[in-house]
């Protein structure tokens, strides 16, 4: 595959994985895809922990569920995600931009066909917090854990703090680095026929990045920056919006 065609087919994947390891030849590629990455002097700040057995995945599971369930009862947490969520398809498509709110939790039957229908409670997400507190978080949040605790393989991409370059932009050039291994992995992953998806839920809050660095012996050096679900895929389905180069690209001076 090239690598534009991998930069296309590349897609989040949210739904269920096939129920097989990924075989160690492939997650070699996965691991010298990041070994490959470009950093500032080389700093290679990345680790990368490979979790396949069941303990470690239940326990990312576990901070995942309690993660999600928090946030439901999170009024500002709520009303900070309703601006990038999108009820219908064709809404998702004339902004190109923001999810799909039916693809992120499965909605109650009588809103499967009329998602638009929770507009006007979209629009007053804050509200949704009394409903969290009545425990309205506990169905989403089993589904994604249950989704963490099956995934053939977890990848959590931690930073190593040592490795920072000098100068005063050395934060920024360490996160992009980080950000450059993980797109190597997952343009790698959609070129071997494996899907990827970060589930971002569990590492938010502080108190649940430390949770995860006791239960995974992570150095203080370690900061957590991105899990990743991962397993192969039968061809993947889903679709993706982007805004028009129009809308991103400047030439020569911003109008
Ligand atoms: C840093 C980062 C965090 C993300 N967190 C999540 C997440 O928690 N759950 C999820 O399903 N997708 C997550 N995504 C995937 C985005 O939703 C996705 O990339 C975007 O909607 C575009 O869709 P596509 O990747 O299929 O093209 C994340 C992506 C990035 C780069």
């Amino acid at each position: 595959m090239n690598v534009f065609d991998a930069i296309r087919q590349r897609r989040s994947h949210r739904g269920e994985f096939q129920n097989r390891p990924i075989d160690v030849a492939d997650l070699n590629q996965l691991i010298e895809a990041a070994r490959w990455a470009p950093s500032p002097f080389n700093v290679q700040p990345w680790e990368l922990l490979i979790i396949q057995e069941t303990d470690g995945k239940s326990a990312l599971a576990d901070v995942t569920e309690h993660a999600i369930v928090a946030q439901f009862k999170d009024a500002k947490f709520l009303d900070d995600n309703s601006r990038w969520m999108r009820l219908t398809d064709s809404e998702w498509r004339k902004h190109g931009d923001g999810v799909l709110l039916a693809e992120h939790v499965t909605l109650p039957k009588p809103l499967q066909d009329s998602p638009e229908k929770l507009r006007p409670v979209l629009k007053n997400a804050k509200s949704l917090a009394f409903l969290g507190h009545l425990g309205a978080g506990k169905m989403p949040a089993k589904e994604i854990a249950a989704q963490v605790r099956s995934a053939p393989l977890l990848m959590l991409v931690t930073m190593n703090c040592k490795r920072y370059p000098p100068g005063e932009g050395a934060t920024r050039w360490m996160w992009l680095s980080m950000g450059m291994a993980i797109q190597n992995v997952l343009l790698t992953a959609t070129s071997l026929g494996i899907g990827v998806q970060f589930v971002s839920a569990p590492l938010e809050r502080a108190e649940d990045r430390d949770k995860i660095r006791q239960l995974f012996n992570l150095p203080a050096f370690h900061e957590v920056i991105t899990l990743l679900r991962i397993g192969y895929v039968d061809g993947d389905s889903a679709d993706s919006v982007r805004l028009q180069q129009s809308e991103f690209v400047h030439f020569e001076k911003v109008e």
